[in-house]
C-alpha cells in the first residue's frame, strides 16, 4: 500500500504550538507519510517551537522581515509554496486557523489542486475587521478547504449557516493535545527567574497583547491600563512576555517599563509558557491560543478584545470580554485582584475546546477521506 503524503504548512508561534503534535500523530500512521513545510512567518518565536517539540521542517521558506506586511507575507509565501509543492508532491495539504500562512497555503494548495484539510475551522465573530485580519482568512480558507475539523459543536454550527456540510468534523482543538505534553505539577523551569517568582505570596498576571486591531490608541489604553493595575496592587506581580513585533515591544516598553512589581521578558518557550499559566493568578490577553488554554489549566482569563471567536468559555463562566477601554480593564481586574468570590466564580478548570484526543480524530478523519478508515466519533466536552 503507498502512503499518503500530508503536508502540514505552518509559520507562526501558534500554528506550531498547535500542529505540532498533529504532525507526531501523522508520523505514528502507517498508512500516512507527515512531511512538514514552514513558512517562517516568524522566525525566532517558530523555531522555539519546533525545538521544544522536536520538528524538523521538510521545507523553510524563511519569509519573515523585520514590520511585513500582511501583501509580503502573502505573496512571499504564495511564490515559496509554488516550490515546495512541486518538489514534495504531497496528497492532502494541512492549514491551521486564521493568519496569513494559513491563508496564502490554502490558495497555493488550490492553485495545484491539492486537497485542503483546515484545522481549527469555523470560529467566527462576523465582524471583518476584527480580529483583523484573521477573521476574513478563516472565512477564504472555508470556501477552498476539503475538510474541516472544527474545535466545537458551535464551529460546525457557523459551517452548516454557510452550507458548508460535507467533510465536517468536530475534533477538539490540538491545543489541549499539546498542553497534555507540556504542563507538569514538577516542571522545572529553564527560565531561571521564573522559578524565583513568589508563587505562593503574591498574585501572578500573566499578560500578553499582539493583535494588529490593537496597534495603537487600544494597545495604548491597555498598557496604561496595566501600569495602573501593577501600581495600585503591591500583592501583584505581572508577568509580561512580550513578542517580538516592534509595534508591540514600543508600546509596552513606553508604558510598563520600570515599574518594580513589572517584568517585561522576551517570548517564552512554549512549555515555559504553558507551565508559567499554570501557576498564575489570572491571565490578561488578546490571545487567541491562550484563550483556549488558561480555562482547561483553571485560571480566569479577561480578554483584551471587543469581540472574540471563542465565547464557548465565556459561555463556561471562566473568560470575560474586558474590551480595550482603561476604565474597563482597570475595574474589571480590580475585581477579580480584590474580590475573592468574584474570582473563585471564575477559576475553576473546564474544556470546551477539547479532551486532547484531537490530533486521533483529525489523523482518522484524513484516512476517512482516502478510504483507508472510519469515520472518528465527535468531540464533546463533558
Ligand atoms: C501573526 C498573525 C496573527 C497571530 C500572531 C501570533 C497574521 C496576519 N497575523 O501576527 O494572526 O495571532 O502571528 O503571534 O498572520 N517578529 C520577529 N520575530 C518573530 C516573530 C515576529 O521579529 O519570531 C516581528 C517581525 O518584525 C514581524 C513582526 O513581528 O514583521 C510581525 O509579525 P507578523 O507575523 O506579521 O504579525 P503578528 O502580529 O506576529
Ligand atoms: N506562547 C508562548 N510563549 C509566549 C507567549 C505565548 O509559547 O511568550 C504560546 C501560548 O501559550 C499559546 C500561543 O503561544 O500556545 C499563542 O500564540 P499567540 O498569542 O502569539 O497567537 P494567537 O493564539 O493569538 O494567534
Amino acid at each position: 500500500m503507498e502512503k499518503k503524503r500530508i503536508m502540514s504548512v505552518f509559520g507562526t508561534r501558534p500554528e506550531a504550538i498547535k500542529m505540532a503534535p498533529l504532525v507526531k500523530e501523522l508520523a505514528a500512521r502507517e498508512e500516512l507519510e507527515s512531511i512538514c513545510c514552514v513558512t517562517a512567518q516568524h522566525r525566532e518565536m517558530l523555531d522555539s517551537v519546533l525545538e521544544v517539540f522536536g520538528i524538523r521542517p521538510d521545507w523553510d521558506l524563511d519569509i519573515m522581515t523585520p514590520r511585513q506586511t500582511l501583501s509580503t507575507i502573502t505573496s512571499k509565501c504564495l511564490t515559496g509554496m509554488d516550490e515546495a509543492i512541486e518538489r514534495l508532491k504531497p496528497d492532502m495539504i494541512l492549514v491551521h486557523g486564521d493568519t496569513s500562512t494559513t491563508f496564502a497555503g490554502a490558495l497555493s494548495a488550490f492553485y495545484h489542486q491539492v486537497p485542503v484539510g483546515h484545522v481549527e475551522a469555523g470560529l467566527r465573530t462576523y465582524d471583518k475587521y476584527s480580529p483583523y485580519p484573521e477573521e476574513m482568512n478563516r472565512k477564504l480558507v472555508t470556501s477552498i478547504a476539503d475538510l474541516y475539523f472544527c474545535p466545537t459543536e458551535l464551529n460546525r454550527e457557523n459551517l452548516r449557516r454557510e452550507a458548508v456540510t460535507d467533510g465536517v468534523f468536530v475534533t477538539g482543538n490540538t491545543v489541549i493535545d499539546a498542553l497534555k505534553t507540556t504542563v507538569r505539577e514538577d516542571y522545572v523551569f529553564a527560565t531561571e527567574a521564573l522559578n524565583r517568582l513568589p508563587y505562593d505570596s503574591k498574585k501572578l498576571l500573566l499578560v500578553t497583547c499582539h493583535r494588529r486591531e490593537n496597534y495603537g490608541q487600544p494597545m495604548e489604553d491597555i498598557m496604561s491600563a496595566l501600569a495602573h493595575i501593577a501600581r495600585s496592587y503591591g500583592d501583584v506581580e505581572l508577568v509580561y512576555p512580550v513578542h517580538l513585533s516592534p509595534a508591540v515591544q514600543e508600546c509596552a516598553k513606553k508604558h510598563l517599563s520600570g515599574i518594580a512589581n513589572v517584568h517585561l521578558i522576551p517570548p517564552l518557550a512554549a512549555d515555559e509558557m504553558h507551565n508559567l499559566m499554570a501557576r498564575s493568578y489570572l491571565v490578561l490577553t488578546d490571545s487567541g491560543g491562550l484563550q483556549e488554554e488558561a480555562p482547561a489549566l483553571g485560571k480566569p482569563v479577561l480578554v483584551l478584545r471587543r469581540e472574540t471567536e471563542r465565547p464557548e468559555a465565556i459561555s463556561a463562566g471562566t473568560v470575560k470580554l474586558a474590551g480595550v477601554k482603561y476604565d474597563d480593564i482597570v475595574s474589571m481586574a480590580e475585581e477579580l485582584i480584590s474580590d475573592p468570590a468574584a474570582y473563585a466564580a471564575m477559576a475553576h478548570a473546564v474544556n470546551p475546546y477539547g479532551d486532547g484526543q484531537a490530533c486521533r480524530r483529525i489523523a482518522d478523519a484524513i484516512l476517512w477521506h482516502f478510504g483507508m478508515g472510519g469515520r472518528p466519533e465527535d468531540f464533546r466536552p463533558r
